[in-house]
């Protein structure tokens, strides 16, 4: 008799990117996972191996063209890697084969179809899904996740604000409108595929700030904190390309607007995630070199003349991305939230 437990087969859409390479290497870890599919627009059906040479002898999978008959005929669960506009192309055809679906794009995150269309430039072609999704931060939304069929998994610099502010927000210390974050993060932020902007010779030995006062996380910061504190949140949030590979920080100062100490606040943040294993309140300052290729995301606090100082740090492709798509995959399936996370994934 085989009394071999029963997988749950997945399938990566649009795997030859980084966020895929990633969720590869912690589901090859999963003891219950068997991946099953990997979707490319590629004609000549490339081994993943040679598009990701470092799962050579890990996976043995030729990339297929996305047909979601033929992705639902062998899998359970898609991880849909792809940019927005193309997520939004293909999940509701994904969802009618039956299958679930973790998005990491920006497609289902927002609620509200015109400010989608107002920062993404694209008219929402899957507008009343929207508001229906759940927001795949597990530490605020982790009750929700179970048994959704559709999870929005959260960008990368807004996992980082939002867990480095919601104690505050939702504990009155702080303005809902005096919050400015200051982000920092690697080139690996911006894909696989490439642009101008980030080629070696651009952005190598330099630091800049970019899409001043219209970054698209700006706006699904504000939802969420708004969301979980209640009130309305409008933040301001400039983010920086810094020359490494990975990585993101987020430095974030608000007025603090009743009497605390440095102590009380440290405490704030731990009693807000004692249930959330992935999120480290330390004493000192986060490092990204300290939270890279894990799945953690390390904050702190400081006060310092009547301002509340947080520094968060993660790793935008694993936290920020590959490996918060994992823990809402375990909560959907009821798994342990942390199962192929707690080791290194590399
Ligand atoms: N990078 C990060 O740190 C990070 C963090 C959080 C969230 N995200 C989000 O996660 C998603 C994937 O990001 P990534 O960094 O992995 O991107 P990437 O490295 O550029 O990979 C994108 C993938 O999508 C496919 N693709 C590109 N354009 C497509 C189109 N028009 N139609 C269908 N497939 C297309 C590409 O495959 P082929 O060209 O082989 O078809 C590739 O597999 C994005 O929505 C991104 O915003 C990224």
């Amino acid at each position: 008799m085989n009394s071999r437990p029963v997988k749950t087969k997945v399938a990566i859409i649009g795997a030859t990117g980084y966020t895929a390479v990633e969720l590869i290497k912690i589901l090859l870890r999963h003891p219950h996972v068997e991946i099953v599919a990997a979707t490319t627009r590629r004609e000549d059906n490339p081994p993943i191996s040679e598009i990701h040479p470092c799962l050579t002898g890990r996976l043995d999978l030729r990339c297929e063209l996305l047909d979601p008959a033929t992705i639902a005929a062998k899998a359970d669960v898609a991880f849909a890697c792809l940019p927005h506009v193309a997520s939004m192309e293909s999940i509701p055809l994904l969802l009618a084969e039956g299958l679930k679906v973790i998005d990491l794009s920006a497609d289902y995150r927002l609620t509200d179809p015109d400010v989608y269309e107002q920062w993404y430039g694209h008219v929402h072609t899957d507008p009343t899904r929207l508001g229906t999704v759940v927001y795949g931060l597990p530490e605020l939304y982790r009750k929700q996740i179970p048994g959704h069929k559709l999870i929005a998994n959260p960008g990368c610099y807004t996992s980082t604000a939002i867990l480095g502010i919601s104690p505050l927000l939702c504990g009155g210390y702080i303005d809902p409108q005096g919050i400015i974050i200051d982000g920092k993060s690697g080139v690996s932020g911006a894909g696989r595929t490439p642009k101008l902007g980030t080629l070696f010779s651009e952005c190598n030995e330099s630091v800049t700030a970019y899409s001043v006062g219209n970054h698209r996380h700006a706006p699904e910061i504000d939802q969420v904190l708004s969301d979980v504190s209640g009130t309305n949140t409008e933040v301001v949030f400039t983010p920086h390309l810094i020359p490494m590979d990975r990585g993101l920080l987020c430095s974030i100062y608000a007025p603090a607007i009743k009497k605390t100490t440095e102590q009380e606040l440290m405490q704030v943040f731990s009693d807000f995630y004692r249930e959330s294993h992935f999120v480290r309140i330390v004493d000192h300052l986060p490092r990204t070199k300290d939270v890279i290729h894990t799945n953690f995301c390390d904050i702190t606090v400081r006060l310092s003349r009547g301002i509340i100082h947080v520094f968060s740090a993660l790793d935008n492709l694993v936290k920020g991305a590959s490996g918060v798509a994992v823990q809402n995959f375990n909560l959907m399936c009821g798994y342990d939230e942390t199962t192929a996370l707690v080791d290194s994934p590399q």
